[in-house]
């Protein structure tokens, strides 16, 4: 089975009262490092807020301020990663960072899309996202997780993350 597709997915609620999330945080999503993955469910959250906004109907308008949020909140999440990778030494730094490039790249150009062909954002669009946002976690970012561990980063970290703080307090709509 394709790593994207072990996500798990619920299906669309009869009601919109309670709608499920499109993706449940899952022990298998975690790279094995807190901060990380404080960051990383930050992203989850994003993006099943997008969901919630397509299945309550809010308006285009909202669910593209939603996206517009998950591509900033993107950009300041890889900076993080590759400012790490380069302080720790981190060997496939270029590769990585030629990924991050390439996925947010894929993200820019489907909000561009949006935009200029005014189409609302389309289930097949978030499952997109899932897979986008699956590949990033589960495909790139676990091959770090042993570099940085050797080189001191902690896996266990009890403080509240950093980047989850600050980001509620620039965008305090942003979910803790
Ligand atoms: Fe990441």
């Amino acid at each position: 089975m394709p790593l994207a597709d072990t996500l798990s997915t619920r299906a669309a609620p009869r009601s919109v009262a309670t709608p499920a999330p499109l993706i449940v945080w899952t022990p298998e999503l975690s790279v094995g490092i807190d901060e990380i993955d404080a960051q990383h469910k930050l992203l989850v959250d994003l993006l099943n807020q997008l969901h919630v906004a397509i299945l309550t109907q809010h308006g285009s308008a909202e669910a593209m301020h939603v996206l517009h949020e998950l591509i900033d909140y993107t950009r300041i999440h890889f900076a993080v990663e590759e400012s790490l990778m380069r302080v720790l030494g981190y060997p496939d730094y270029e590769a990585h960072k030629a990924s991050h490039e390439q996925l947010l790249e894929q993200v820019l150009n489907l909000q561009r899309r949006l935009i200029d062909e005014g189409q609302g954002i389309t289930f097949e669009l978030l499952h997109f996202l899932k897979r986008w946002l699956s590949v990033h976690i589960m495909e790139t970012d676990r091959s770090y997780t042993p570099h940085f561990l050797a080189r001191g980063i902690q896996a266990r970290y009890e403080k509240p993350s950093l980047l989850r703080r600050l980001w509620s307090r620039a965008a305090p709509g942003a979910p803790r």
